[in-house]
């Protein structure tokens, strides 16, 4: 079934569109990238020639491949050159009316058989698949950061999608060489509900004193086993992206210990937010604790 997704759209060409974008040409579907305006066409390109040509420094791919990959992509400001796509996967911002105001407008400008994905990391595809004609059509296809490298597919479906779609697109998530799981729509569904958290609490905890930026990481890499300490990771993710998440979190929850960590906003209020601008935990001096002042 996975088969009938030939031609993919992904609307949003930051850090995650343009990686998903490269999972699906590396997988040799055609891609359409979408992005809002020139600039940002041109920087989401920029993602995608620069990701590939690490892989082909690395020798992970040849020029031929680099060449075949970058070929299936092509590059578009109109949302009506989505008209034939199987599927579109949306990973614009966080931000709900966006995303129910682009997912109107795809209802209108893809065929109907078109399958329509968000990446939200956090909100409800429920609420995204309701401002549709076609709410059995909408499902999550939660990619992680590095995209190209994590393996992880959350599939999110909702008591509006279609039996069998979450199969299908588990089944796609597997052509792409991923692992899918199959979640219901709550927020933060399993990766981002148990992560979040922790990332939020490390912060805390380097607010509170109880040890600096630099120990906190070394002591979850190397006394956890953890890829990566907190302070890295959030970097990796965005400090806006993980406060957001965050905040969805403890809407939901209600529960304080979703609260963003105040140090957490100060740096989004700041512009801080990780390597997406080049400052964050740790690009930016180690933030005071109120302890230390
Ligand atoms: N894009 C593409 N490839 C990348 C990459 C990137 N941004 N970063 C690293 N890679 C590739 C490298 O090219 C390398 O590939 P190779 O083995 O084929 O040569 C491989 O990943 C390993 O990279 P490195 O040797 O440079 O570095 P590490 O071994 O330290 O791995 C890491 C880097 C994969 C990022 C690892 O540190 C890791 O797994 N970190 C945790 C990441 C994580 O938890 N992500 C999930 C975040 S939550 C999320 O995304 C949800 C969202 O909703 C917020």
């Amino acid at each position: 079934m996975a088969g009938t997704f030939e031609t993919v759209g992904v609307v949003g060409l930051g850090t995650m569109g343009a990686g998903i974008a490269e999972v699906f040409a590396r997988a040799g579907l055609a891609v359409i990238g979408v992005e809002a305006d020139p600039a940002a066409l041109e920087r989401g390109r920029g993602h995608l020639e620069g990701s590939t040509g690490r892989a082909l420094a690395r020798g992970r791919l040849t020029e031929a491949e680099r060449a075949e990959i970058l070929g299936r992509v092509s590059f578009t400001t109109s949302l009506e050159d989505l008209a034939d796509a199987d599927l579109v996967i949306e990973a614009i911002p966080e931000v709900m009316d966006y995303k129910r105001a682009l997912f109107t407008d795809l209802d209108r400008v893809c065929k109907p058989s078109a399958v329509l994905a968000t990446n939200t990391s956090s909100l409800s595809v429920t609420a995204i698949a309701a401002t549709t004609t076609r709410p059995g059509r909408v499902i999550g296809m939660h990619f992680f950061n590095p995209a190209p490298v994590m393996k992880l597919v959350e599939v999110v479906r909702t008591v509006t999608t279609d039996d069998g779609l979450a199969g299908e697109v588990a089944d796609l998530a597997r052509r792409l060489g991923k692992t899918p799981v199959t979640v219901g729509d709550r927020a933060g569904f399993v990766v981002n509900r148990l992560l979040l958290p922790y990332l939020n609490h490390a912060a805390v905890l380097l607010e509170n004193g109880l040890a600096g930026r630099d120990d906190i990481d070394a002591a979850m890499k190397l006394g956890a086993g953890f890829p990566m300490g907190p302070f890295a990771l959030l970097d990796l993710i965005g400090l806006d992206t993980s406060h957001e998440i965050c905040e969805v979190l403890f809407r939901e929850t209600r529960d304080p210990r979703h609260a963003p960590a105040p140090i957490l906003r100060e740096l989004v209020t700041a512009g801080l937010l990780g390597r997406k601008s080049g400052q964050g935990f740790h690009c930016a001096e180690e933030p005071q604790s109120p302890s230390s002042e």
